[in-house]
């Protein structure tokens, strides 16, 4: 069946969340790389809403600006007083007419601190409400502590009557299992008209939306209700507890359609990724890994174990392995680590090496290269086939500015080289080993760059008469006696 997309879809989100304990504003508090309402407004957005309206209060200018750079679409609605959430639903539509808009067809409400719940959800909860011909339908769940929330009251016929607050309820109605999600589906106009008639004679003083349930009942309109199949999807965050629990069900989430889409995750206990990071069939990810933001694992490449990457591409095969990379391109079968550092621009062509104490920044190694031990690569250039010696420096930096270097193709460096930048060392070349590299190397040369070993005889003899190295020289140039003395 293909759904019309609903009218608009309104997003609760200007409560100020005090038990969270935080400077933060509860709605933009991360999980998986996302704000909660940034999870809400992107599960809002892909059923292509004719318009979706946030409402904000608590700290509206930070939250607004957060949602303006997100979703540039999006309306953002002011509700300068929290007077209950039939307020807040008025004030979206308030804004939404303001600004034009015909709320003829379907309008969704849904909160800004329930970030598990799937568009997948949303679109069921759409053409229920649709298929059905109603009024209004409450997506409901049954929980295993119903505790606050508001209950959802049947009939003797199982039709939804109405929803009673936790706060408002008596014990028989408190015993209700299902509770109400704080979802819902409209039909906007009927909507719009039954917030005008809600009241406050409750027990918190404010304007319910459940309440506007019971006014279309009463005036004969159909009232549904629609249960999430899974009640974790309607979790919504209070506290820093319930925040860990979210992430970690979203986790969970994640890495199960990455395992059906064929990636091998040998621990998804210790796994931990975001929503935007991609695979490709038969990557595989060790324990105690972190991917974040863009990162991407192309087919057959391997990374972990206790490896965080972000925003990283991991090409076609390569390995990584107990390293941070971050804003980083390894190329197809390249290696790195394990114990490697890789900073933003980095980018290694494939087959290429950064290996073990290895950091990277602003620096390109050509198809082949290897840097395979204890070195400082930052603003290079380095060509394809080279090898750059261990404990190597690329001294980038003068106190002030920050210099590049360009090494060419089928390089040899020595061990323990310095390039102070700028310098160019041409194709073909080699340096020699301890080699300070301060002036540029024509291609195929060898640069030697150190001082002449001069070697003095006698000085341990001369200067250190009866030391233990004096009496080792002594025995080595066959003289004294043997050093167990009992030969
Ligand atoms: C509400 C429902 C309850 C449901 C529960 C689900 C009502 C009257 N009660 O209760 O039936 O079980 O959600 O979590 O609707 N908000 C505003 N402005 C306000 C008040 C709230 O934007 O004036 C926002 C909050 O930021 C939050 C959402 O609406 O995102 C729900 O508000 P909250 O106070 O948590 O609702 P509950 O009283 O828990
Ligand atoms: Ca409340």
């Amino acid at each position: 069946m293909s759904s019309v997309p609903p009218a608009a879809v309104v997003v609760l989100a200007a409560g100020e969340g005090t038990r969270m304990k935080s400077a933060t504003p509860k709605v933009l508090h991360d999980i998986c790389g996302r704000s909660l309402v940034g999870h809400v407004a992107a599960a809002s957005r892909a059923l292509s809403p004719g318009h979706l309206v946030v409402v904000v209060g608590h700290a509206r200018e930070q939250v607004t600006a957060h949602l303006t750079a997100l979703d540039p679409d999006l309306v953002t609605a002011v509700q300068h007083e929290q007077n209950g959430t039939g307020h807040a639903v008025r004030m979206g539509l308030e804004a939404l007419t303001g600004l034009g808009a015909d709320l003829a067809g379907t309008v969704l409400v849904t909160c800004g601190d329930t970030p598990l719940l799937t568009s997948a959800t949303l679109q069921a909860l759409a053409d229920t409400h649709a298929g059905d011909g109603n009024a209004v339908t409450v997506l409901t769940a049954e929980v295993p502590d119903a505790t606050g929330y508001g209950r959802i009251m049947r009939g003797a016929d199982g039709a939804v009557t109405e929803i009673v607050e936790h706060k408002d309820a008596d014990a028989v109605q408190r015993a209700v299992q299902e509770i109400n999600s704080g979802v819902f589906a409209f039909d906007g106009r009927l909507l719009a008209e039954a917030l005008g008639k809600v009241r406050t004679d409750n027990s918190q003083g404010e304007e319910y939306l459940t309440d506007v349930l019971s006014i279309l009942r009463g005036e004969g309109h159909r009232v549904g209700a629609s249960r999430a199949a899974d009640h974790r999807e309607i979790l919504g965050i209070n506290n820093r507890v319930q925040l860990a629990e979210a992430r970690r069900i979203l986790n969970e989430r994640l890495l199960e359609q990455a395992m059906l889409a064929g990636v091998t995750v040998i621990d998804p206990g210790s796994t931990w990724v975001d929503a935007s990071v991609t695979f490709e069939p038969d990557a595989l990810v060790h324990p105690g890994t972190q991917l974040l933001g863009r990162t991407h694992l192309a087919a057959h490449a391997e990374v972990g174990p206790h490896t965080r990457l972000t925003d990283t591409l991991v090409g076609a095969g390569a390995v990584v392995r107990n390293t941070v990379a971050d804003g980083a391109e390894i190329g197809a079968q390249a290696s790195v680590g394990p114990f490697a550092y890789l900073r933003p621009g980095t980018r290694l062509g494939a087959k290429s090496k950064a290996g073990t104490y290895v950091e990277m920044k602003n620096a390109t190694l050509g198809e082949g290269t290897k840097v395979p031990h204890l070195t400082y690569v930052g603003d290079a250039t380095i060509g394809d086939h080279s090898n750059i010696g261990a404990a190597s420096v690329f001294v980038n930096y003068d106190g002030e500015t920050k210099h590049h270097t360009t090494i060419g193709s089928h390089c040899r460096t020595g061990s323990d080289n310095m390039f102070v930048a700028p310098v160019t060392i041409g194709d073909g070349c080699y340096t020699a080993a301890g080699s300070v590299i301060t002036k540029d190397v024509p291609p195929g040369s060898l640069a030697v760059a150190r001082g002449q070993q001069r070697n003095i005889e006698g000085w341990v003899a001369r200067k250190r008469p009866g030391s233990a190295a004096a009496q080792a020289a002594e025995r080595a140039a066959g003289g004294g006696p043997e050093e167990d003395g009992n030969g």
